[in-house]
């Protein structure tokens, strides 16, 4: 039977200017129900100020938005009841315990007390917190804290949950660990928007993503084909090419990038240009791996420092 729901989000046009700076400059995008849907760009590329308009923190500068079908500039407060959100900032009390934390901002969603206390304590056992419970935010680790922040943002049981960078800062440890926790929340049906710098999250956790930068979208697709488009299927380093196979791979027209001391070629499906590289070209300074979104990304944006 066709989905009749709307989109979880519909972006149009989103528009958001600084003065005479925009920042996010004519973006669209969908979510759908039951979907993750990642936002990628490098530093400064418009990320956060995007999402911080899909969760009203700051007005839109031209264009639309609706959350759940709703307008956000008229239905702001029914829509907020039904969303989480996860700044990029960890924006604690800290002067409240970690179970208050989580007690005081159900209050914000008019929570009684005791459901705020035990959805608190049922969502600390989920994010493995219950054991430091009673004991101040500013004890916390560094993962621990970005644990907290999710299980906040879940307090409200919210449809769709907005995550800006959820794993920066944490060790590969923790960042396992809220995968884990943030799939089986999919899995449950959860819709998800985050951004995130970590392409491995990016594609492991994402259905689909939205590649931006200077405030414009570049690509949009599933992890899987953008990698297909954009970088192939298997790559080869080499490091410190010859001349003779840099004009090879010119006059080949094969898809590539030149770096200082490194030529990266991007092979497609069944085209058997790695065999013939290998035999003429390819001694020990060469390594053979699979593509990645990581090379998506630094080719769609470049490999130039931002900000
Ligand atoms: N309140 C503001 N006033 C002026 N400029 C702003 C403001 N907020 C953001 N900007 C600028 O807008 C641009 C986009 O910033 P944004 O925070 O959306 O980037 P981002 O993609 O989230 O980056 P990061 O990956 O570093 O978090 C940047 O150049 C930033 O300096
Ligand atoms: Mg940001």
């Amino acid at each position: 039977m066709k989905d009749r729901q709307p989109p979880v989000i519909e972006a149009r046009h989103l528009r958001k200017v600084f003065g005479d700076f925009t920042a996010v400059d004519d973006i669209s995008f969908r979510l759908h129900r039951g979907e993750c849907l990642g936002l990628l760009g490098p530093n400064g590329a418009g990320k956060t100020s995007t999402i911080r308009m899909v969760y009203g923190f700051s007005p839109m500068s031209a264009g639309s938005l609706r959350v759940f079908g709703l307008d956000v500039t008229t239905r702001w407060r029914s829509i907020k009841a039904r969303i989480g959100v996860c700044h990029q900032e960890n924006n604690l009390d800290p002067d409240l315990s970690v179970l208050e934390n989580l007690v005081v901002f159900a209050g914000y969603f008019s929570i009684p007390r005791k459901v705020a206390k035990e959805r608190a304590e049922k969502l600390l056992r989920f994010m493995s917190l219950d054991q430091r419970q009673d004991e101040k935010v500013t004890n916390l680790s560094g993962g621990m804290m970005r644990r907290l922040v999710l299980a906040r943002a879940l307090i409200n049981e919210p449809e769709l949950l907005i995550l800006d960078e959820p794993t920066t800062g944490l060790d590969p440890q923790s960042r396992h660990q809220v995968w884990e926790k943030l799939d089986q929340l999919r899995a449950e049906g959860l819709s998800i928007l985050l951004t995130t710098h970590y392409m491995e999250e990016a594609s492991s956790l994402c259905d689909r993503l939205v590649i931006i930068d200077h405030g414009k979208i570049l690509v949009q697709g599933k992890p899987k084909e953008l990698i297909r488009q954009h970088a192939g299927r298997d790559v080869i380093e080499v490091f410190n090419p010859t001349n003779k196979l840099l004009r090879f791979v010119e006059s080949s027209r094969l898809m590539h990038d030149n770096l200082p001391r490194r030529l990266i070629i991007y092979g497609q499906e069944n085209d058997g240009i790695f065999e013939r590289l290998g035999e003429h070209y390819c001694a020990e300074n060469c390594i053979r791996r699979m593509a990645t979104l990581e090379d998506v990304f630094l080719r769609l944006t470049g490999r130039d420092l931002r900000e």
